[in-house]
């Protein structure tokens, strides 16, 4: 079933002072096959070298989940097994690798939806154990943060994270490779939630985020005064529920007037309020830990108008600003090869007893 030819290893040779080739073969590459179903994509990857991303397969699960306005954890594991063969040959072919080139498996085994988790990790523990390859199970969201290292070969720990996605919206200190300290979380929906929330009382359909992005552009962003929530004595906490509430408010409000709703501008002003608040933590966070990198990560990082404002905000500030591209800012599984590479440098091996844990901890093994 997979692919039956073998890539050729090349040796690497550098220029050393004084014109003589070293040879580097001892520096060998390390190949890594992840693997990425915690939620509705089946994905696998193989990534060299931590950052170089020879294939990225992903199957969606999106226009399946769109007739019931959200993910159904049930279909998305059932689509997931008859998915994971397939995306994984296609990923070793892309890569024009065999299962004897691997050094590793990489494989997301929390936290996300159980039994999305358990078909990813089923299978890489198979082929761990079929091949004798080490397993490194990896943290979904250190994931994201990592989907910053494969387009940006300058970037290196510390810096400060905001990820922001459908399930989480966490401010992370990166101390080091493998090495994370929660600021800040959310204490209620995450940013990327009460995107899909909104978008679908307005009538977008799901997944909302990438429509009220595209939406938001006709809109004025200051046509309706949404709440920018505060948490008392926690700067970096965010709060989603009241901004998505005021929405459905306004609208129920329209509706009872008998008033026309401007969705754009309903679009464009709930956009510019999740921004504000997301840019004025980071940003905070930045002040407070020194640092001159910020990075963010996440389905939300797509989103072109908090992609324009933090740009701004680092600019006028000197920080370096660092953002995935679009398709490695959602699910995909060359974020995790990303940072299994990172946790297998630091000599981070699971036992086939690996399980799925639905609501891990960053920072847990
Ligand atoms: O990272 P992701 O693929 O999955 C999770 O780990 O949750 O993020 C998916 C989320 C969805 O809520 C989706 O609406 C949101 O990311 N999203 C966006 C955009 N693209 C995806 N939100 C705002 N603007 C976008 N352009
Ligand atoms: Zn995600």
């Amino acid at each position: 079933m997979f692919p039956l030819y073998k890539r050729r290893r090349m040796v690497q040779t550098q220029v050393v002072a004084g014109g003589m080739e070293n040879d580097m073969s001892e520096q060998k590459d390390i190949y890594i096959l992840a693997v990425e179903s915690s939620c509705d994509e089946t994905a696998a990857s193989v990534v060299k070298n931590g950052r170089h991303v020879l294939s990225n397969v992903i199957s969606s699960q999106i226009e399946l989940h769109k007739l019931y306005g959200g993910v159904v954890p049930e279909i998305a594991s059932r689509k997931h097994i008859e998915k994971i063969n397939q995306v994984i040959e296609e990923a070793l072919e892309q890569a024009e690798v065999t299962l004897e080139d691997l050094d590793a498996i990489g494989v997301t085994y929390g936290p996300g939806l159980v039994g999305a988790l358990l078909v990813g990790v089923a299978e890489a523990k198979a082929i761990s154990y079929a091949r004798k390859l080490p397993l490194v199970g990896v943290h979904h969201i250190e994931g994201h943060i990592s989907a910053n290292y494969i387009e940006n070969p300058d970037l290196e720990p510390p810096f400060i994270c905001l990820v922001v996605s459908g399930g989480h919206t966490h401010l992370v200190r990166v101390r080091d490779y493998g090495d994370y300290e929660i600021l800040g979380r959310t204490r209620d929906d995450a940013a990327g939630e009460a995107f899909d929330k909104v978008a679908r009382a307005i009538g977008l359909g799901y997944p909302g985020g990438p429509k009220i992005d595209k939406l938001s552009k006709e809109g004025n962003p200051e046509a309706i005064s949404f709440p920018r929530a505060k948490i008392a004595d926690s700067p970096y906490d965010f709060s989603f529920s009241g901004v998505k509430s005021a929405v459905l408010n306004y609208l129920n409000s329209c509706q009872m007037k008998g008033q026309a709703v401007n969705r754009a501008d309903v679009a464009a002003s709930f956009q510019k309020a999740v921004c504000d608040v997301l840019v004025e933590h980071a940003m905070l966070a930045m002040e407070a830990c020194g640092g001159d990198k910020l990075a963010i990560a996440g389905g939300v990082a797509s989103n072109s108008t908090l992609r324009e404002a933090f740009a701004k905000a680092c600019k006028e500030r000197g920080v370096r600003f660092y953002h995935p591209s679009p398709v490695l800012c959602t699910d995909n599984a060359a974020m995790i090869g990303a940072a299994a590479y990172y946790e297998y440098q630091k000599g981070v091996r699971h036992g086939w007893d690996l399980n799925a844990v639905p609501n891990l901890k960053l920072g847990e093994r």
